[in-house]
């Protein structure tokens, strides 16, 4: 037995007999230092008592910081998984790693902050080369998109930090974080000020290339062009990063940001060449700001251009692909 009496007492609502039998040989110990508050562990957790298994927090659960203290007080230290799921327990370990937990200090100057917040996406976006998106991945991609939002919506100056903004990770690490600042700014502009919205647009603006990650970083940080093969891979990566993201459920208008984000209103775009109507406002609002950022910024294979290089681009070059109404108000908001 593992548990004591008392320990029941804590659990007993919540805890449920396991009806399946549990190959004992195949569990792994958890401890309970390693939950993270208002995190969800996407694997089954099992405690046993009295020589029974039973399912403590199935695959899911979410976890409040009341519990995880009241769990130490009963001197539960410790559950066992599956180690069938032992990818899904690493990625929720590595996340721990990066104590995302961490709240923005207030008291911080805004480049601070917004230094502070860059160093978490560059992370997270880190750790998705090594480990599988889960839900805490979107618990803790929205937190920085709220965080990121309540700056803006309190008329903080983010862009004048933006453009030379680095935490010295790669371009793709920082990109997202920068598009979602540059796409939050132009939907305010654009009047939209329901916080709820504008935080499915930032979500979706900071995940936008999620599908590349699948690609490695040999092909995505390879100082050259792809070749023709890889270009035929590449050009699939909005749909990848749309299927990666339905599993966790998010909003209808985050996964159209990640799908539309290489369409264009001229039917040029990738991967499905959609037409004007069936292209989101908000997905044109994220496309502005992919551009822009991608102009630039330093990469490999491209010198970056100034301000009014890019904006010029986005009247010019992306005349017809792009809403040129949109690309007015971002003229002006744009660093
Ligand atoms: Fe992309």
């Amino acid at each position: 037995m593992e548990q004591t009496g008392k320990n029941e007492k804590v659990s007993r609502s919540r805890i449920h007999k396991y009806t399946f039998p549990v190959e004992e040989k195949l569990l792994a110990k958890f401890s309970i230092s390693e939950l993270a508050a208002n995190s969800v562990t996407d694997f089954d957790l099992f405690t046993k008592i009295n020589d029974t298994w039973f399912l403590y927090a199935s695959s899911g659960y979410f976890w409040r910081s009341n519990e995880i203290s009241r769990l130490k007080k009963y001197g539960i230290h410790f559950f066992h998984y599956s180690t069938t799921e032992q990818k899904r327990v690493e990625t929720y370990r590595a996340l721990g790693t990066l104590e995302l937990g961490a709240k923005l200090d207030p008291g911080l100057s805004v480049e601070e902050r917004l230094r502070f917040l860059m160093q978490k996406s560059a992370g997270l976006t880190e750790l998705l080369f090594t480990c599988s998106l889960g839900p805490s991945f979107i618990i803790h991609a929205k937190q920085i998109v709220n965080d990121l939002l309540q700056m803006l919506l309190e008329d903080e100056p983010v862009l004048v930090h933006m453009k030379d903004l680095s935490v010295g990770s790669s371009y793709f690490n920082e990109h997202g974080f920068k598009v979602a600042a540059f796409a939050l700014t132009l939907a305010i502009k654009l009047t939209l000020r329901d916080p709820a919205h504008l935080l499915q647009i930032g979500l979706g603006a900071l995940l936008h290339d999620v599908g590349q990650v699948q690609f490695g970083k040999e092909m995505l940080f390879r100082p050259a062009k792809l070749d023709l093969d890889e270009t035929k891979r590449m050009i699939k990566h909005p749909i990848y990063g749309a299927l990666e993201l339905e599993q966790f459920h998010v909003d209808f208008i985050t996964a159209q940001i990640v799908q539309q984000h290489h369409e264009r209103l001229d039917g040029s775009g990738y991967p499905q060449g959609m037409q004007r109507y069936e292209i989101l406002p908000e997905v044109v609002v994220v496309m502005i700001a992919d551009i822009y950022d991608g102009l630039v910024s330093s990469r490999p294979y491209q010198d970056k251009v100034n301000h009014s290089q890019a904006i010029d681009a986005l009247r010019s070059k992306y005349q017809k692909k792009i809403d040129q109404d949109f690309v007015r108000a971002a003229s002006e908001v744009f660093p």
